[in-house]
């Protein structure tokens, strides 16, 4: 990787700024239910502390919208952190003003504090140079280890590396040198799974893999829209009529390119969208009227895994299928499995792939799960994230 890391910075005594992303799901609790980003961000505080720096973290935390929101403070996080690193993390109440600044200067080499959620201020999102001056000036040196949020250019992600010296953390050195590798140098066969929604979400991530990869293996409901472009019937599939015309010219160019483009052979229909609905498989070329594509086939399925099980780089974004109904969970559990028993290079991308391989309890056996959702489909369309852009090159 070309961007200077924590492992190259003297931190002793220092003030450390670290932006985390610890984003994490609540249940209606209020409890976390899924902590990866936290656990991820250990070794990168664990460092810190190990080396005698004064560790302010900075996060944000859902979409409060420059406003404070009670539900929104980062108080279940903080506690979370003090149990994983099991040291007192204390929580301040806001992430500037005189305050914080008191809290900040009372500080000793070791000690980590987490500040409320940065966007309470409108400042934040807005990449507002005096918000971003304020945070700044809380420490003597800027860790960025929010891979999760290095697509958004805020002011704790772009404005304080103008005024800090500016580093990668450990976290952040992980997700770029995984997902870098796979894109520019993969061990070949190298094959990309791409579900979910919608073809228009993935254009970018297509058009850039058709670029790189040796075969794209296609699933979710983006699958109905590539069947009518190839001239098939759907159904009631959730289709973008809108998009057939660019289904077909991305499948074109995947034969000029010679990249395999797969679509499932077989499906599970249903007679609507619910847990409960009637349902059956069907080839993917004869969807019956009034009914719905939820997932893939058995037989796509078992093919999708032989050509992981084959491959030397799998690279895998979005569910297969309705995969929070279990009874169309089928083709993301294959998929899941089948790159938990392949040799190859696995990774995950981040939000609904990576929640299906966490509930699989199959996370263990993937090389690596990205942490970010949205931040990891732009580096995969093969964008320069701005959070990475503005950290000091090695
Ligand atoms: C995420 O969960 O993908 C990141 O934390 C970014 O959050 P955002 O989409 O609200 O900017």
């Amino acid at each position: 990787m070309n961007k200077k890391t924590v492992s190259d910075v003297r931190v002793r005594g220092k003030r450390v700024l670290v932006r985390v992303d610890f984003n994490v799901p609540l249940d209606d609790e209020g409890r976390i239910t899924d902590d990866r980003r936290i656990t991820e961000s250990l070794r990168t505080i664990s460092h810190l502390r190990a080396q005698g720096a004064r560790v302010i973290l900075a996060s944000h935390f859902g979409r409060p919208g420059g406003k404070v929101k009670e539900e929104l403070r980062l108080d279940p996080v903080a506690a979370r952190l003090s149990e994983l690193l099991r040291a007192p993390v204390r929580k301040l109440s806001d992430c500037a003003g005189p305050e914080v600044e008191a809290a900040v200067a009372a500080m000793k080499d070791g000690d980590v504090v987490l500040l409320e959620n940065l966007r309470f201020h409108p400042e934040e999102e807005a990449n507002d140079d005096r918000f971003a001056r304020s945070l700044a000036a809380l420490a003597d040196l800027y860790v960025n280890d929010a891979f999760g949020t290095a697509h958004r250019a805020h002011a704790s992600t772009v404005g304080v590396a103008r005024y800090l010296p500016a580093v990668a953390g450990f976290l952040m050195e992980k997700e770029l040198v995984y997902l870098s590798r796979a894109l520019e140098s993969p061990t070949r066969p190298f094959v990309a799974i791409l579900g979910g929604k919608k073809v228009s979400d993935k254009i970018g991530v297509i058009r850039n893999l058709l670029t790189k990869a040796d075969a794209l293996l296609i699933g979710g409901a983006m699958t109905y829209t590539f069947l009518r472009a190839r001239g098939h019937q759907a159904g009631a599939s959730l289709v973008e009529e809108d998009k057939i015309d660019l289904a077909r010219s991305l499948m074109e160019e995947a034969a000029q390119r010679k990249v395999v483009f797969h679509l499932p052979e077989d499906v599970v229909v249903a007679d609507r969208f619910a847990e409960d609905a009637a349902h059956k498989i069907v080839p993917a070329q004869a969807i019956p009227p009034g009914w719905m594509g939820m997932d893939i086939g058995p037989r796509a399925a078992e093919a999708y895994g032989r050509i992981i099980r084959e491959a030397g780089t799998v690279l895998w974004n979005g569910p297969m299928g309705v995969f929070e109904f279990p009874v169309f969970a089928g083709g993301t559990r294959e998929v899941a499995k089948a790159m938990a028993e392949s040799s190859a290079v696995t990774i995950v991308g981040g939000g609904d792939s990576a929640a299906a391989v966490e509930q699989l309890g199959l996370a263990d056996r993937m090389t690596h799960i990205s942490t970010g959702g949205g931040a990891s489909l732009e580096f995969m369309e093969g964008r320069e994230l701005p959070g990475v852009a503005v950290l000091l090159d090695k």
